[in-house]
């Protein structure tokens, strides 16, 4: 999988430096080309010359040299890459990368570069576990960066806990495997609903549910990372995605969402309905707010359209069409008959008797019910996992003779 890959490491000063020669040697041995940028600190934790040997190219340190000029350019850099690991990242590199300061080559090239980013900390116990540490970790995965938890053992300043880095035998399948799942949904179109569809009443009051669409913007990133271009059709939520291969599409309401899907869909091959859609809105959006002295005790509702019933209807064989059901009661014969009535192939359902799972949950505990009635169960997990569950199934799914 490594076989001429492009591969940055960034090294910054940590004493886990020591253990990259190493990883870059099982790369070298792997046939990745390898460029390695060292912070000026961390030449005290390993030399540029054991760097440069093990590499065949120059350790990068200086954006410019001073003797004749001559210019390391972090932008062709940034775009020669096909990946950029740092490693280790240190507790302060970690809160420059958040925060946009590219006051050395390194972290230029950090912010220059287009290619995925996979970043290794490595620290005491204490910095890793300090708040701002862990909101940095969580800044740098908002922008889709990939984290590489450290290890938990004993560290180098006697202490016992997590921030021991990734074993380079570790680090190195981490990589392989990146290389492997990105290719799995090339020329792949996934079409995704994601988030609460709002229902206005009058001016001020709204019909709506309580989904944060964390689940749909997860499985749109997961798509992303394996190759796909995804339109991501969303209801109002707190979310951003800064992903280049993902459509975002706003929308508010059910009506909205319904037009949205039906123009992107022809020309999907995968389209996964996850949104929470209003089943009702109001008969009349009144122009005013409704005062309260007109007593009104009934709003009139009328149904919204079923998007998902209406993509089965439009469904071609050589598209997959997977649904997602929430039920609190009956969950597997409910989820079941959705998958027929609404012609599915694949249908997550998650119940909210699971602690842990639906709604406003960082977390979700889901079932995969095939259209033959088979049925894969899976732990309480984060969403961004879950996500890796459903990407993996229905690439199984698309496996079989139909889709080849
Ligand atoms: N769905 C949709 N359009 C709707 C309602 C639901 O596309 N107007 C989709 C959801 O995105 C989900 C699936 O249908 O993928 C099932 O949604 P769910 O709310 O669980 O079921 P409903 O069909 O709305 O039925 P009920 O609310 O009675 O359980």
């Amino acid at each position: 999988m490594l076989k001429d890959k492009k591969i940055i490491i960034g090294i910054t000063a940590g004493i886990a430096a020591y253990k990259i020669p190493y990883l870059i040697r099982l790369l070298i041995k792997e046939g990745a080309e390898v460029k390695v940028i060292m912070t000026p600190a961390a030449r005290d934790f390993v030399t540029p010359l054991t760097i440069a040997v093990l590499s065949k190219n120059p350790c990068l340190t200086e954006p410019f040299e001073r003797i004749d000029g001559s210019w390391n350019s972090h932008v062709e850099l940034g775009n020669w890459a096909d990946l950029f690991l740092i490693a280790p990242a240190t507790a302060t590199s970690l809160g420059k990368m958040a925060n946009g300061i590219a006051d050395n080559l390194l972290l230029a090239t950090y912010l220059a570069a287009k290619c995925p980013v996979y970043f290794a900390p490595s620290m005491d116990i204490d910095m890793y576990q300090h708040p701002s540490t862990q909101k940095n970790i969580e800044t740098l995965q908002s922008f889709g960066n990939k984290f590489i938890a450290p290890n938990s053992g004993e560290l180098a300043s006697g202490l016992c806990g997590p921030g021991r880095i990734s074993e380079p035998e570790d680090i190195l399948e981490i990589l392989k495997s990146h290389f492997q799942v990105k290719q799995s949904f090339s020329k792949k179109k996934v079409l995704i609903s994601a988030g609460p569809t709002v229902e206005s009443i009058d001016p001020v009051r709204y019909i709506s549910n309580h989904s944060s669409g964390l689940m749909g913007y997860k499985l749109a990133e997961e798509f992303a990372d394996r190759g796909a271009s995804v339109t991501l059709v969303s209801g109002p939520t707190n979310l951003k995605t800064n992903y280049p291969s993902i459509n975002l599409i706003d929308v508010v309401s059910a009506e909205e969402m319904y037009h949205s899907c039906i123009d992107n869909f022809q020309s999907s091959d995968i389209c996964i309905m996850s949104a929470a859609v209003s089943d009702f809105k109001a008969e009349t959006i009144e122009v005013s707010k409704i005062k309260k002295e007109k007593n009104l005790s009934t709003i009139n509702l009328v149904p919204t359209k079923d998007i998902l019933s209406e993509l089965g209807k439009r469904k071609s064989k050589n598209q997959v069409l997977i649904g997602f059901a929430l039920e609190t009661d009956n969950e597997f014969s409910n989820a079941k008959k959705k998958l027929k009535n609404k012609n599915l192939d694949l249908i997550v359902l998650n119940s909210l008797k699971d602690k842990g799972a639906g709604f406003k949950q960082k977390t979700n505990k889901i079932s995969i019910i095939d259209n033959e009635g088979e049925i894969m169960n899976f732990g309480l997990k984060s969403k961004e996992d879950v996500a890796k569950d459903i990407a993996d199934k229905i690439y199984d799914f698309m496996q079989t003779s139909i889709f080849e």
